[in-house]
């Protein structure tokens, strides 16, 4: 399976989206016996098997995966690299979980070398899990944000990443100033952004941990910084959302403290919404802001139920990708967490079809992102970030597979029993970067 120099060469059942099915039928790429050439980084051609492998320079030898199903790499839209060691920390809501374990375990970023640990684990765990982007929090300690990139430069990945904002209501020990968080941000995108693949979020943490002129700084610097993203949590937990009135009794709810700062808009990721009101959805759309989905994090904590069909409404959609959220997520598997995302449409009786959550995760993330032109898809041009998924992982997921009488079923039996397992192999930037252990 491992390319020989900068070219690879993969066969097998190809999926990739060319439309968002939330808004129209004919959605799906899908060609079963397919091949995916790349050089250089980049797909240099796709299509299928026979009419594509002329393209496939001499010598260069084609890793045949008969029975998998290649897709585009899985996008994270929300996860914290430095909660890697709290993922299933029990039994307690948003605020109280901040206090009790997050706080804590944030505060050991300030060693670098605890910061490169956790890195080089997160990395394995998202590329074990076929997530070839992950827009990442990291904390509040400039070298912890160094670690993330520094690892991501080896992997070759295209990840998006920021040093936390807070400059208050949070030990201070995890409290930058105003000023000193717009410095270290700006010196790091200065570092950072559009180095290679890597790509540079401000992130300020939520409302609740930012002053007024924190808000501010952050607001103006990424007006002073193109391209960037803007990275946040918003009306995740009511009790979350009752604070922030008190906080900010002069806005008009949650959302307007970020509207107010001028922090909506094109590459600003927000995580959760799972509360956001009518009006406030309205907003997110016309300023064309992102949400993360985050369904086993807002189960997990009990947050509530992300009405993912509203936030999709053909009058007011917003952009939409899913999230992990770890450490409140329990899993760095995309697939885990359509899995749960499929429940909790069902519970809001909106049932989602597996073309919908893996759009969501590939080409829907990247349009959230506005990367649709570099990532999300196969396609001639676009980087070559894909997963190799294997329907026979587990004697369960094979005996269930065989039974698929379509490519919508076999993606939704995928999408409800899989884990790390699944993925057989993971490439970025046609690279192979990831290859499940056989047992
Ligand atoms: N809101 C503010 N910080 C966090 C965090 O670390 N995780 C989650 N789930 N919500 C938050
Ligand atoms: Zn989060």
């Amino acid at each position: 399976m491992s390319p020989t120099g900068n070219v690879s060469a993969v066969r097998g059942h190809a999926v990739s989206f060319k439309a968002d099915p939330f808004h129209s039928d004919d959605v799906l790429v899908d060609i079963e016996d397919a091949l995916v050439v790349s050089e250089d980084g980049l797909i240099t051609a796709f299509g299928p098997y026979e009419e594509t492998r002329q393209h496939v320079p001499e010598g260069v030898e084609i890793a045949h995966l008969p029975g998998s199903v290649i897709c585009p790499g899985f996008i994270d839209t929300h996860v914290h690299y430095v909660q890697t060691g709290i993922i299933g920390a029990f039994g307690s809501q948003l605020i109280d979980w901040l206090n009790h374990y997050t706080f804590i375990e944030e505060q050991r970023f300030a060693d670098a070398g605890h910061a490169a640990d956790v890195a080089r684990v997160y990395f394995d765990e998202l590329l074990r899990n076929g997530t070839t982007t992950a827009v990442t929090f990291c904390a509040v300690y400039p070298q912890s944000v160094d670690a993330f990139f520094e690892e991501s430069e080896r992997r070759g990945t295209r990840m998006i990443g920021g040093k936390v904002l807070m400059d208050r209501n949070a030990p201070d020990a995890l409290l930058d100033t105003a000023q000193s968080g717009y410095d270290d941000s700006k010196a790091l995108i200065a570092k950072w952004h559009g180095n290679g693949r890597q790509l540079y979020a401000i992130t300020p943490r939520f409302a609740p941990t930012s002053t007024p002129e924190q808000l501010e700084l952050a607001g103006t610097l990424w007006q002073e910084s193109p391209g960037t993203f803007m990275h946040t949590h918003v009306s995740e937990n009511l009790g979350e959302i009752q604070w922030v009135h008190s906080l900010f009794p002069d806005r008009k709810g949650y959302l307007d403290v970020y509207d107010h700062y001028g922090l909506l808009g094109r590459r600003a990721v927000l995580a959760h919404g799972v509360h956001l009101t009518a009006s406030e959805r309205r907003r997110v759309s016309e300023t064309e802001t992102a949400i993360a989905h985050c369904p086993t994090s807002n189960l997990f904590l009990g947050s509530g139920l992300f009405h993912v069909h509203d936030a999709k409404d053909a009058k007011h959609p917003m952009h939409v990708g899913l999230g992990t959220d770890i450490g409140a997520g329990t899993s760095f598997s995309i697939l885990a967490t359509m899995n749960e995302a499929y429940k909790v449409a069902e519970l809001l009786s909106y049932p989602m079809n597996s073309l919908k959550s893996f759009y969501l995760a590939t080409l829907g993330g990247a349009r959230a992102l506005d990367l649709e032109d570099k990532i999300g898809s196969l396609e001639v041009g676009k980087e070559a970030d894909f997963v190799v998924l294997d329907p026979a992982a587990t004697p369960l997921l094979a005996y269930r597979s065989a039974r698929a009488e379509s490519t919508e079923e076999l993606l939704f039996v995928l999408s409800i029993m899989s884990d790390d397992r699944t993925v057989a192999a993971t490439y970025s930037g046609g690279r192979l970067v990831h290859a499940r252990k056989e047992s």
